[in-house]
């Protein structure tokens, strides 16, 4: 075990303070962070012998008490370490390796007056892939309820502030994660979500982020000085930051390094960083493929309001059943079916109710249709952000689901950022941040309410991830960026190299339902500067490889995959549930490649994709089981494909292949490629 756990004497001023530090190192010696206290506590970070992180501070500010940080000092110090293995009921893998060295600090102060004497500690668990620390308040006499008013935590950049590039989103705007990500050197940078990856100049790559947000304000990013990232919490909207008491912890804050981009896609730190499971038997929540009554409204031919575009009439349902029925997937989820959605339904949440269907909409037949074909209706919630309205409904809501035999469940919150309504315990109506405390809190309610009735939750609007489906398997996606539905309205639709982004930053959290899968692209023509997926066919369906969910949606409308059954084939055969995968390749916002191995059979899947230039890529196939043939079904960018004009052309094509074969995928500019290895012996 490489911790060095005696505490060194750093400082050469004995009579007055002793400024000690302790350091703690990876499993293989990789990583290395040293906690001080000269000054104030504080930590930094080297990987391979270079600073990653330069000293950055630690501490937390309270209303009813003086700070915790400067002149607490290092009191005691323990270590622990820790090699395990645990399995995720499912998942991007079945196995997870749990392999850390652990180092609790404890600082204390000594100010006078004695009230004043107060201690914390700091527990930091260092992995291959990266590490975490929280902080832990004990209870101890002069503490009980503790406002937090300022997060001290500072993440300093190391290294030149021009030459690092990050790609980022902003912080506590109008519209939560939903922004393109901008690529740019950190001096762009105000105020950040996390995950927050950046490329150091010595092409070393990490990505800031939290675990296990529980009870606790989401942690943003706000840059102060050059490089200095600085904790900052989304406030209540009393101003306050974290209600809490002394007994509590913080979420982890976490920072995953690598020396290249691909291995921040194999890095499970975030999950090892997460509780086990809570809920005990979880075989009721299934993983699987679904369509939907979706995106026709996004498309504007059918309403979720009434009238006579209704979409979500028990005839439609029953044709998206007979639908998903013939081509074998799972469910069919159904928005607008609740009454609710006629008027302005983004400004009225206090009108939606979740157990009254409109007139045209038989909940009791369709799911008796769906039961005789073995199709579940997938429910859906959009609360346009009116909590409250539905809290006051949700038991009610989710037993109705349950005795119908839905066991999922899509929820909204489509509100701006600072606009979800609560209704306070005096009545007084309150807006709140989807990221705040209070919302954290009301996200986890609805999934641990849910679990009582066997239902999962897909939140869309949500919370960002932080692992939390470890300990509460039916949080089984979430949106949480912008999904496939801004090709369909958003300005601009997603770029090219969106999904070239993504698995780098938002998806470091976990499954996001991105919704995948559109085969009609000319909805406003083939054309580069009206809406449309800005992809080729082919890129559509690397997605449901690269873009990891244990729920999938064949978002196009039913007609558009019979007009191209063949290309429809690879989604009707991808898995949604994974015994391995594994990142092969990738820059983040170039490209990607991702190979993953089907839960239930002897298949492996691929998915490559590039942003918007045009790529090869070779590949080994050394992933494959070395004792096995597989015949290798390749869906691929034809060779006259672009993106603007000719998204369609799309090669299928079979080979024979083994683990000893190398694949080179070509792809056009924004093309992709996915392949199904179907193991033949
Ligand atoms: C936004 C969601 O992301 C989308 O999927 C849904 O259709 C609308 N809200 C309406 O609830
Ligand atoms: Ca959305």
């Amino acid at each position: 075990m490489r911790i060095k756990n005696l505490l060194i004497l750093l400082c050469c001023w004995p009579l007055l303070s002793l400024a000690k530090s302790v350091t703690i190192s990876s499993p293989n010696g990789q990583i290395q962070v040293i906690v001080a206290d000269d000054g104030s506590p504080h930590y930094q970070v080297n990987f391979a012998k270079q600073a990653v992180l330069n000293p950055s501070k630690l501490g937390l500010r309270f209303l009813q008490t003086a700070e915790f940080g400067q002149g607490f000092h290092i009191e005691k110090v323990s270590t622990a370490q820790s090699d395990s293995e645990w399995q995720l009921p499912w998942g991007e893998r079945k196995n997870v390796r749990d392999n850390h060295h652990e180092l609790l600090v404890v600082f204390a102060n000594k100010a006078t007056p004695a009230s004043q004497h107060h201690h914390f500690a700091v527990r930091f668990r260092v992995f291959n892939d990266g590490l975490g620390f929280r902080y832990e308040v004990p209870k101890q006499a002069g503490l009980t309820k503790l406002d937090i008013t300022n997060e001290l935590t500072e993440f300093t950049i190391a290294n030149d502030h021009n030459a690092s590039t990050a790609w980022w989103i902003p912080a506590r705007g109008w519209n939560r994660y939903e922004y393109t990500y901008r690529t740019t050197p950190l001096s762009d940078i105000d105020r950040v979500q996390t995950p927050f990856t950046l490329k150091l100049p010595s092409g070393i790559h990490i990505s800031i982020h939290e675990a296990a947000l529980v009870n606790y304000a989401s942690m943003t990013l706000n840059q102060q000085r050059a490089n200095v990232f600085k904790a900052d919490l989304t406030p209540w909207s009393d101003g306050i930051l974290v209600k809490t008491h002394a007994g509590f912890h913080s979420p982890w804050r976490t920072i995953q390094i690598s020396n290249n981009a691909v291995g921040l896609l194999n890095s499970d730190l975030i999950l090892n960083l997460n509780e086990p499971n809570k809920l005990g038997d979880v075989s009721w929540v299934k993983p699987g493929k679904y369509v939907g009554i979706w995106w026709a409204m996004h498309l504007g031919e059918k309403t979720w309001g009434s009238g006579p575009k209704h979409g979500a009439t028990t005839k439609e349902t029953e044709r998206y059943m007979d639908f998903a029925a013939k081509y074998g997937f799972d469910g069919v989820l159904v928005e607008g079916w609740n009454i609710g959605w006629d008027g302005d339904w983004f400004h009225n949440g206090d009108l939606f109710n979740f157990t009254k269907s409109f007139p045209d909409f038989d909940l009791q037949a369709v799911t008796d249709y769906g039961k005789k074909l073995g199709v579940k209706l997938i429910g859906h919630n959009e609360t346009s952000g009116s909590v409250t309205n539905y809290r006051r409904q949700m038991k009610a809501a989710y037993r109705l689901y349950q005795k119908m035999g839905i066991s999922q469940v899509k929820t909204g919150y489509v509100a701006d950022g600072g606009h979800i309504k609560r209704i306070d315990n005096n009545g007084i109506t309150r807006y709140e941040w989807h990221d705040g405390q209070f919302m954290v809190g009301e996200y986890l309610h609805s999934v641990t309410e849910a679990a009582k009735y066997h239902i999962s939750i897909n939140s869309h609007e949500p919370i960002k991830d932080t692992g939390l489906r470890r300990t509460y398997p039916n949080w089984i996606s979430r949106e949480g960026a912008r999904g496939q539905e801004y090709n369909a309205w958003g300005t601009p639709p997603n770029p090219p190299e969106h999904t070239a982004i993504l698995p780098f930053t938002r998806m470091l959290s976990g499954p996001m339902d991105f919704t995948p899968g559109i085969f009609n692209m000319s909805f406003h023509g083939l054309r580069d500067d009206v809406n449309r997926p800005q992809t080729t066919l082919a890129k559509q369906l690397a997605l449901y490889v690269v873009l990891y969910s244990p729920i999938q949606m064949a978002a196009d409308l039913p007609r558009n995959y019979e007009a191209n059954l063949p290309a429809f084939q690879f989604i009707r055969d991808v898995p949604t549930d994974w015994q391995q995968s594994k990142a092969l390749a990738g820059e983040v916002g170039d490209y990607v490649v991702f190979a993953r191995e089907d839960r239930h059979s002897s298949d492996w899947f691929l998915g490559a994709l590039t942003g918007k230039n045009a790529r090869s890529v070779t590949i080994k196939l050394d992933f494959l089981d070395p004792s096995k043939h597989y015949e290798a079904q390749i869906y691929r960018d034809g060779d006259k494909a672009n993106w603007v004009t000719k998204p369609y052309d799309l090669v299928i094509e079979k080979q024979q292949v083994n683990a000893d074969t190398k694949l080179t995928l070509k792809m056009v500019a924004s093309g992709g490629v996915a392949i199904r290895f179907k193991a033949l012996d």
